[in-house]
């Protein structure tokens, strides 16, 4: 059994459909069975075949239910109790945890979210279980964040409109996290996740032009603005990590496209146009 923490979010759900469709067997032959994690089981819809379970990942003792027969659990980092939840798996038996955390880690040690996805990482690192770590870089599905703007006929704003990001699909997150957890000589490694080309704010908004069929005007923010935006939600100093990483701030390393989803899946990296062309509807 295979326990999916984050199970409705935009990796989890990828990969609850990526292990029970095609090919439904491990290379060594088992049909892989899987559980999805979630808060509020009445609100989440998941394929036939999955095993829903309710559980909060900030009160780790709720977890029993779910952690029952687990022999690996994928969870996103950034809960918080995620220490207490590798002890919770580890006496229930599971051998073996997939962590999303984030490229940052790497690019930009230095800003307090990477310091915490690090903490959790080694936190990972000592339970005693077995581990593979994910450190993807900026999501194809953040562009989510100008769908209401886009649904309202309103121009889409945003900072460093020139800026190119390899953004990566949240599907090949998933399938580089079924692999770890489907196939073996993935354990006791750290993988930096991109998509296969650097892909600007500016072509992020033609590519889902394109993907619903009309045009979506588009404004470059100044960084002040932005800042004037985001602060009042995320916090003054969030606000700032996100427009360094969005770029302000940027390095060749978070700049770099790595070829590792083709290398761990056997399949090329989707492109931001096949993320929006797939999630069209969310800005019709
Ligand atoms: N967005 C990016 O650019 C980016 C970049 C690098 C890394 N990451 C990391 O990638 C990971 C996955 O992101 P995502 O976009 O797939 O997530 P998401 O769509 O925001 O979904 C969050 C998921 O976490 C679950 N969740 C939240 N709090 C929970 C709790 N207390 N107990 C149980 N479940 C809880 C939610 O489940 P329910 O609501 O159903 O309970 C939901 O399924 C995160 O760790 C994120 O930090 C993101």
């Amino acid at each position: 059994m295979i326990l999916v923490a984050g199970a409705t979010g935009n990796v989890g759900s990828a990969l609850v459909r990526q292990l029970i469709g095609p090919p439904q067997r491990t290379g060594t032959g088992a049909a892989v069975r899987v559980r999805a994690l979630t808060r509020d089981p009445a609100r989440a819809s998941f394929p036939a075949g999955v095993e829903v379970v309710a559980g909060d990942l900030t009160h780790p003792e709720s977890l029993r239910p779910a952690l029952e027969g687990v022999r690996a659990l994928f969870l996103p980092s950034g809960t918080g109790e995620e220490e207490a939840v590798f002890a919770a798996a580890r006496r229930a038996g599971a051998a073996h945890a997939v962590l999303v955390s984030s490229i940052t880690v790497l690019t930009h040690p230095h800003l307090p979210a990477a310091r915490e996805n690090l903490a959790v990482e080694r936190q990972l690192q000592d339970s005693g279980l077995a581990w593979t770590v994910l450190r993807p870089t900026q999501f194809a599905s953040n562009a989510l964040w100008w769908a209401e703007a886009i649904r309202g006929r309103e121009p889409v704003r945003a900072p460093y409109a020139d800026v190119g990001l390899p953004a990566v699909h949240p599907a090949d997150v998933a399938a580089v996290a079924r692999t770890a957890l489907t196939e073996p000589g993935h354990r006791g490694r750290a993988y930096a996740l991109t998509g296969p080309a650097r892909v600007t704010a500016r072509r992020q908004v033609a590519a889902i032009a394109a993907a619903i069929g009309r045009d979506v005007p588009f404004v470059e923010m100044s960084r002040a603005e932005a800042r004037a935006q985001l602060a009042p939600f995320l916090g003054a100093e969030t606000a700032d990590a996100v427009l360094d990483l969005t770029g302000g701030d940027v390095n060749d390393a978070l700049l770099r496209v790595r070829d590792t989803v083709q290398r761990i899946t056997g399949a090329p990296a989707r492109s931001f146009e096949q993320w929006a062309t797939e999630n069209a509807a969310a800005f019709r």
